[in-house]
């Protein structure tokens, strides 16, 4: 960063604008969250959970609507705890593959990262409740296969909830 900075400041484009931004970027709310989805989800989602096309989908819309029913957010629990297979249409585009597990976190760590996920890049609507270890307890207690939590997921987006 420092060196493509010094780059763009040397080629005299480095406007004001871009300084503003860089300094703009907000703290995330959730930074225990955000250290974990670095370090887990960022490599298929992207930093700023934009996600990859054709390989994992953008976390920055859907999430955050999940989060506003509870059956949204035993989704979102279900999806960390039991990974999630098949095809599934986000934002009209298409992704067909396989995110893996991470029911090897504990329940905080899990519940801080769909929070990051929710509230730092999805920008949930006022009102919306932060999942807890509770809930993430709660989903471990029944195990599913990727496959399942797919079924959860459509049932969900059809039925508009
Ligand atoms: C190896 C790549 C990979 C990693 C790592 C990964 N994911 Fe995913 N994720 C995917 C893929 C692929 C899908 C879509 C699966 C499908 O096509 O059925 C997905 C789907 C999701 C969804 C559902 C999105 C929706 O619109 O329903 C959520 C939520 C999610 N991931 C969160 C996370 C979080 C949080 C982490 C880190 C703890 C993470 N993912 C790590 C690949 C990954």
């Amino acid at each position: 960063m420092g060196a493509a900075r010094r780059a763009l400041a040397a080629a005299g484009i480095l406007g004001v604008a871009a300084g503003a931004c860089l300094a703009d970027a907000p703290a995330p709310g959730y930074p225990n969250g955000a250290r974990a989805f670095q370090a887990n989800c960022a490599v298929c989602h992207g930093p700023a959970g934009a996600g990859i096309p054709a390989l994992a989908p953008p976390l920055v819309s859907y999430p955050a609507h999940y989060a506003g029913s509870a059956e949204g957010r035993r989704l979102l629990a279900m999806t960390v705890l039991n990974g999630l297979y098949g095809a599934i249409t986000v934002e009209d585009k298409h992704f067909d593959f396989r995110m893996p597990e991470f029911s090897s976190l504990d329940d905080p760590t899990l519940a801080a990262v769909l929070n990051f996920v929710v509230f730092d890049l999805g920008h949930a609507a006022a009102g919306t409740k932060p999942l807890t270890p509770a809930d993430i307890l709660a989903e471990r207690a029944h195990p599913v296969d990727g496959a399942v939590v797919r079924e959860h997921r459509e049932a969900l987006v059809h039925t508009g909830a």
